[in-house]
């Protein structure tokens, strides 16, 4: 209950649009945790005995028929999630998420599996395969490469499992494939247009005299990218400064670098450009909170100071990041609805259990996050 009370307490004093849950998902009455950490994911037995799927023989596609059977007890269907990398800061509060929405779902937690890719593809398609080979009753996907996702649906469908792709979108052409076929593949997250887009919002709605630092009738601002093949990395760097266009003010792009999502990458970056750029750079944008935490680091050590000489925002909304924004040390993140999405997805896989069928996609809206509502945040996310 707790998170359905706080997001309507957001909604009243929030100008952009809540998020009360992605789609048509329903379930908001979990209270998360902070990452436990990864002792409850195993791996899926190794990668050696990769076989190919042969047939549909040991995961028949649900039917009207198995309703009863599969609605009736979840406890034991077998559940396998593939995450990108466990050390994702974002991606973790994803699963922990994830798995105890499962449990209290009825899915017994030994038979929930999570693998980490390690962030290469070749071993988590090694853990799709072992999966397949377990027979386990749904597959949630966070793919390393979103360009693998084609060959991803392939090997599962053939394998008569049903997939809920997550956080890493597909491109479009896969996502009608799923739709002019009409297999039980789908994928659940957020426009990431929409968060590049609050990125730019706090930075103009500050307005230009207070942003235009050294008063050159320009916003000078560098970007530090997440991983590029990723298409929140992409959205976030194109809408973020298109905001600021959009309200009518000019930039100046001093530098674009890719920080690969990680804090340290981060840190290494803004840490260069201050160097070469020194007081020139009134703005950092950065895809996500992890990389603005390292920009944060590198702002401190070069004597700037966030809100009086320099203006700094992020995406996730993590812990952190929002105490930094209370504290004025960021100027702004945004929420990336980690309980709508990791409750959607449960909800998509557990109507794929009980062979009904779900969109292609299935969405969630983001949340605009200042010093004005950060504290409400930061008590529903902890
Ligand atoms: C998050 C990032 C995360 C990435 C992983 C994004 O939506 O904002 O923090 O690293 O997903 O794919």
């Amino acid at each position: 209950m707790k998170k359905k009370v706080i997001s309507v307490m957001l909604a009243a004093t929030m100008v952009a649009a809540m998020a009360v849950g992605c789609g048509s998902s329903g379930g908001d009455d979990a209270t998360s945790d902070q990452p436990a950490g990864d002792e409850q994911t195993e791996e899926p037995s190794g990668d050696e005995q990769t076989e190919e799927p042969e047939g549909d023989e040991q995961t028949e596609e649900p039917t009207e028929g198995d309703d009863a059977a599969a609605g009736g007890d979840l406890a034991d269907k077998k559940v396998g999630v593939c995450i990108y990398q466990f050390s994702d800061n974002f991606m973790t509060l994803f699963r922990t998420e994830l798995e105890n929405y499962l449990v209290e779902q009825g899915f017994s937690k030994d038979n929930i599996t999570i693998a980490d890719g390690a962030n290469d593809q070749a071993t988590q398609s090694g853990q799709i395969d072992s999966f397949i080979a377990d027979g386990v009753d749904v597959l949630i996907i966070n793919p390393v490469n979103s360009s693998s996702a084609e060959t991803i649906t392939d090997k599962v469908v053939d394998a008569g499992i049903p997939l809920v792709y997550i956080n890493r979108e597909p491109e479009e052409a896969e996502e009608k494939r799923w739709e002019d076929n009409g297999w039980d593949v789908t994928y659940v997250g957020c426009d990431a247009r929409q968060s590049g887009t609050f990125q730019g919002e706090l930075i103009a709605d500050l307005g230009m005299d207070k942003v235009d630092l050294n008063g050159d009738g320009k916003i000078q601002y560098i970007m530090v990218q997440g991983d590029p093949e990723n298409i929140d990395a992409q959205y976030r760097t194109e809408f973020s400064v298109k905001a600021l266009a959009d309200a009518g003010l000019e930039v100046e792009e001093l530098d674009n670098q890719v920080g690969n999502w990680q804090q340290d990458q981060a840190q290494q970056i803004v840490a260069n450009a201050l160097g070469q750029h020194g007081n020139d750079i009134e703005v950092v944008f950065c895809n996500n909170d992890a990389m603005a935490l390292g920009a944060l680091q590198a702002i401190e050590s070069a004597g700037r100071t966030v809100g009086t000489d320099i203006f700094l925002v992020g995406v996730d909304a993590l812990s952190e990041a929002l105490e930094n924004v209370i504290s004025g040390k960021m100027t702004g993140t945004v929420f990336n609805d980690h309980f709508a999405q990791s409750h959607s997805a449960a909800d998509a896989a557990i109507k794929f259990v009980k062979g009904e069928k779900n969109d292609y996609y299935i969405g969630c809206d983001y949340v605009k996050v200042t010093a004005d509502n950060a504290q409400e945040v930061l008590d529903m996310v902890k």
